[in-house]
């Protein structure tokens, strides 16, 4: 039996919290991420304390997908057990998402965008988190063979039936991600996040992206700010056991790891130099930045989420710092995407 959950009650003391784009909404400046270490091959007791650290310490904003796991569909029956379990009287402080557009069930309507798909996930996932409505749906991927209209048009009824309070999309390039936005805003229904992959080792979103967010008022999440573990110490000596790369289940490869590890090893000198730890460093350079909402981190341990926190007590950086950091960044190896 797992010991009985009492909430911190200075939970909000030491954490940021920002307003998504134009609107109404503010969100921790930092949210967890359920997609790793929360399913049904995990520990349980290691994925509640988690999520209870997360809470304790000020992080409101939950995010999940029907297809996290593994198998697909276990992390959120993981979160909906925490929720009755320990968090059932603290549902109206939690911003809590879910997603659909990445494979979920066979057949045609098992992902990408169409109505029936999104729609049909969306009640499987209330379900499995044992939830009324979730904050926030978003379409997980564009969908190049599903009219762009079709697929908003299922995230505005989503919101226009109560099941979801806001709509995001996940992913979108540039130009369909505008298209999406309008569409919103036009329903009446804005897009409130935008979620992009955007860490130090990968900046595709300051081509454009950011700018539109900034023009339309979106809010925008950043999700992997540790490139997966890879701003972190951990691979700086190797692939331990036990870490993303080294598991079947990860989505990390090793390949993708080993070339970044003498730049890696840079960016931690200067962390050290800072009095931070490589993933604090990571995680507040992207705090300096206004056009990040709220940074998007994943853990496999409650230690990790309190190392993480401490970012919040040092998010600003030198001229000298920026110059350094720079210039390690733009210079190869690069992550390499296709790995
Ligand atoms: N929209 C999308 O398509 C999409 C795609 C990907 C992710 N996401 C969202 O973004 C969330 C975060 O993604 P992510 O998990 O890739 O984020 P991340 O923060 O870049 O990586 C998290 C991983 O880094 C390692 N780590 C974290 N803190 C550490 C520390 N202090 N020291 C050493 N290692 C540390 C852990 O890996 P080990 O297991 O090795 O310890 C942890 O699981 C996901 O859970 C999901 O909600 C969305």
């Amino acid at each position: 039996m797992s010991e009985l959950y009492l909430a911190n009650p200075g939970r909000y003391d030491s954490m940021l919290y920002r307003r998504s784009g134009k609107s109404g909404v503010m969100l921790s400046a930092m949210s967890l991420g359920l997609w790793h270490n929360f399913g049904d091959v995990d520990r349980y007791d290691n994925s509640r304390q988690m999520v209870l650290t997360a809470f304790d310490n000020g992080i409101c904003s939950m995010d999940l997908a029907n297809n996290y796991g593994p198998p697909p569909g276990s992390a959120e029956e993981t979160f909906g057990r925490i929720m009755q379990q320990d968090l059932r009287s603290h549902r109206d402080e939690l911003f809590i998402s879910t997603k659909a557009g990445h494979l979920m069930w066979p057949g045609p309507y098992g992902e990408w965008g169409s109505r029936k798909s999104l729609l049909a996930s969306l009640d499987q996932s209330l379900r499995r988190m044992k939830l009324d409505y979730v904050d926030i749906f978003y379409s997980h991927r564009y969908d190049p063979n599903t009219p762009v209209e079709e697929t908003v048009g299922a995230l505005i009824h989503a919101v226009k039936s109560g099941k979801a309070l806001y709509a995001g999309i996940s992913k979108y390039p540039v130009d369909v991600a505008e298209k999406a936005f309008t569409l919103l805003r036009e329903a009446g229904v804005p897009c409130l996040l935008h979620q992009l992959r955007y860490s130090m080792l990968i900046r595709d979103a300051e081509n454009g992206l950011f700018d539109l967010h900034r023009k339309e008022g979106v809010g925008c999440i950043s999700f992997s700010p540790l490139a997966q573990g890879v701003l972190t110490e951990k691979y700086l000596h190797g692939i331990p056991e036990n870490s993303r790369a080294a598991k079947e289940s990860g989505f990390l490869q090793v390949e993708q790891v080993l070339p970044l590890v003498g730049k890696v090893q840079k960016l931690h000198d200067i962390a050290a130099e800072r009095g931070q730890t490589l993933a604090q460093m990571a995680i507040a350079w992207q705090l300096t930045d206004d056009r990040i909402t709220t940074v998007l981190i994943g853990a496999s341990s409650p230690a990790q989420i309190l190392e993480n926190l401490k970012a919040l007590n040092n998010t600003s950086f030198t001229d000298e710092e920026l110059k350094r950091i720079n210039k390690i960044l733009d210079e190869p190896p690069f992550w390499n995407a296709g790995a």
